[in-house]
């Protein structure tokens, strides 16, 4: 998703805006671009393709010196990546430039208004319609013409934009999408992350909804949407620069699959007191309002959804309600039943999926309970849920989300207990025991990657084959689904899940020679039933690889190789299991020479529909 950028200070400013550009890489992108103010008015240097590229045009207004710029990262949606797409947008009189993360829903009907007073567009993007009617607006007062163009945007924004007027600063503005602040000593910030500016600075705060912020080098002044100026206190960010860089590892992805441990242990262990009970620290939704929900629906996108396909299954079983999961981009259209006595639990790393946070207002506005389950703090699905529980990942970079997911699993575990201990259905004693065995994971986890060699050796085996079938039942069918995700999103080797039951209802016509089956069997009730559907599949030729549990004696023999999941559990099996599957992914990819971060056509967040 697009990726925003802005410095004002004392120091040339390009060679910092390209690279934070780079730390902004990870949310996806085709094209980039910036934006430079000075007396000689603004410049624009944009391409299609990397920042590399870039780079390679930028060398003359490097020299320049200018001091103040903004820059961008395109993830394109309306209008092909193109050079003339990317941006800044620089209004046609170049008086006004202008950088957007969002979608303007009505620029057609702004291109057609701004035409009739005489504007021509050179551009197939919703943006440069943002430029522009800041420019019909300008009259020397440029907060003035800003909100007086935002009046009529309709839609998600987050922008950042210089006047030629004004050499020394930046205007920001953002309405559904991020933007934070970064305050440094003589020089100020803005982007859509902190990795972006942690170089720079540590002090910094997210501008609120329609809040508007005027930037130069002394200081950083914040008007609040009715015209107020209002003061925001700067969050430390103590993260150390390396965890938003790679640490020593060849790729994100596999530094973030080795955190999980590490990051498991953090998410689960200050909700824990006195190695016993759980305090989940919510403010609104009361041990009452738990004891009154009757049913539970989990709204989210991608992997986030799938953690909630996994919850479904052991949050029915436990608490004995309807239990639902569904993608938000379905739920929000479709008229979701849900009243006050319906939980609905929201699931996002981002806390920015535009589908997920519209599923939230959805919820809210029929009065259902939200509590959300979020990575990155006091991001907008944060900030309008009722209540949010924090995964503590950390920066997650590598665009196929795993340390996030296997936090989400955790965190839902603990509300799970937590709901059925204020409904009675789970005794102290046995949330105690729940406790013990969660916090086993790290350990068990760790055990596992230190022993990745297994996974690497099956994908040299098979990174050549052109389609993987997953296959599972209850949980393990919930998991089968991040497994081929995470694999066909990074490998680009076709892949589907399967719940191993529905094999004979058409995908068992797929199977021939040689394709390749990964069959999930840690869901000891049904084991029988997978070992069946192994042989089903093998009888057609497929190579089979099952995952099993430490004490299984009947799939050994049955499928070509087993990967065994550590003596664990009930409760840590999920989170074990994903972890060879992620790693298989990983190298799978990893032998086809896959952008693995960064693979082709997504995005890390998505803040569009
Ligand atoms: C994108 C990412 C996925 C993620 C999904 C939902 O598709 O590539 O990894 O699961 O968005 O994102 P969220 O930030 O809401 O968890």
């Amino acid at each position: 998703m697009c990726g925003i950028v802005g410095y004002v200070g004392s120091k040339n400013a390009t060679p910092i805006l390209l690279d934070a550009l780079e730390k902004l890489e990870y949310r996806g992108y085709d094209s980039a671009g910036i934006a430079l103010v000075s007396s000689n008015g603004i410049e624009v240097k944009k391409t299609r393709g990397r920042i590399s590229t870039l780079r390679s045009i930028t060398g003359e207004v490097e020299a320049g010196g200018c001091t103040v710029g903004i820059g961008h990262t395109r993830w394109a949606t309306h209008g092909e990546p193109s050079d003339v797409n990317s941006h800044p947008h620089l209004s046609r009189s170049e008086r006004v430039a202008v950088v957007h993360n969002g979608i303007i829903e009505n620029y057609i009907e702004l291109r057609e208004f701004l035409a009739e007073h005489g504007y021509v567009f050179s551009t197939e993007t919703d943006s440069e319609v943002v430029s522009e009617l800041i420019d019909y607006y300008y009259n020397g007062d440029p907060i003035e013409a800003v909100r007086k163009a935002e009046m009529q945007l309709k839609g998600s924004y987050a922008l950042g934009i210089l006047f030629k007027d004004y050499t020394d600063q930046i205007i920001a503005l953002r309405k559904d999408g991020p933007l934070i602040i970064g305050v440094g000593e003589g020089e100020n910030f803005i982007a859509s992350d902190i990795p972006a500016i942690l170089k720079h600075t540590r002090s910094i705060f997210r501008l609120g909804e329609r809040e508007l912020a005027i930037l130069t080098k002394d200081g950083v002044t914040v008007i609040d949407k009715y015209g107020e100026r209002i003061e925001h206190e700067c969050e430390h960010i103590d993260w150390d620069v390396d965890a938003a860089e790679k640490g020593g590892y060849a790729h994100f992805m596999i530094k973030e699959i080795m955190e999980q441990p590490e990051v498991i242990a953090k998410t689960i262990n200050p909700r824990i007191i006195n190695d016993k009970r759980i305090d989940l620290g919510l403010k609104r939704i009361t041990d009452d309002d738990l004891r009154g929900i009757k049913a539970i629906k989990i709204v989210a996108c991608g992997s986030a959804y799938h953690v909630g396909v996994v919850a479904k299954y052991f949050m029915k079983k436990t608490l004995g309600i309807p239990v639902e999961a569904e993608l938000a981009s379905e739920f929000r259209y479709d008229d979701p039943i849900v009243d006050e006595h319906t939980l609905v639990i929201i699931i996002s790393q981002s806390g920015e999926t535009l589908d997920t946070l519209y599923g939230l207002r959805e919820a809210r506005s029929r009065g259902a309970r939200v509590i959300s389950i979020v990575n990155v703090v006091a991001s907008s699905i944060a900030n309008e849920s009722e209540d949010v529980l924090y995964t503590w990942a950390g920066p997650e970079i590598a665009v196929a989300t795993t340390k996030a997911y296997s936090t989400q699993l955790v965190l839902m575990n603990l509300l799970n207990w937590h709901i059925a201990n204020v409904k009675g259905l789970m005794r102290d004693d046995e949330v105690a025991r729940a406790i013990t065995q969660l916090r086993e994971i790290p350990e068990q986890m760790n055990g596992m990657l230190s022993d990745h060699e297994q996974m690497q050796y099956l994908a040299s085996l098979f990174f050549n084959c052109h389609s993987v079938f997953f296959i599972g039942r209850n949980i393990d069918y919930a998991l089968s689904l991040e497994a081929s995700l995470k694999l066909k999103e990074i490998s680009y080797v076709h892949s589907e899940a399967y719940a191993a039951g529905e094999l004979k209802h058409g995908t068992i016509s797929l199977i021939e020679d040689g394709t390749l089956v990964i069959a999930l069997c840690t869901y000891r009730p049904l084991l029988e039933k997978m070992v069946s559907n192994i042989k089903e599949v093998k009888a057609r030729g497929a190579k089979v690889i099952a995952i099993i549990n430490h004490d299984d004696t009947q799939t050994e023999g049955v499928a070509d190789h087993v990967v065994r999941i550590p003596e664990c559990s009930e409760y840590a099996i999920p989170s074990l299991t994903i972890v060879p599957l992620q790693l298989f992914a990983y190298y799978i990819a990893s032998h086809k020479g896959c952008d693995i971060d960064k693979p082709r056509n997504l995005a890390k967040s998505v803040t569009v529909e």
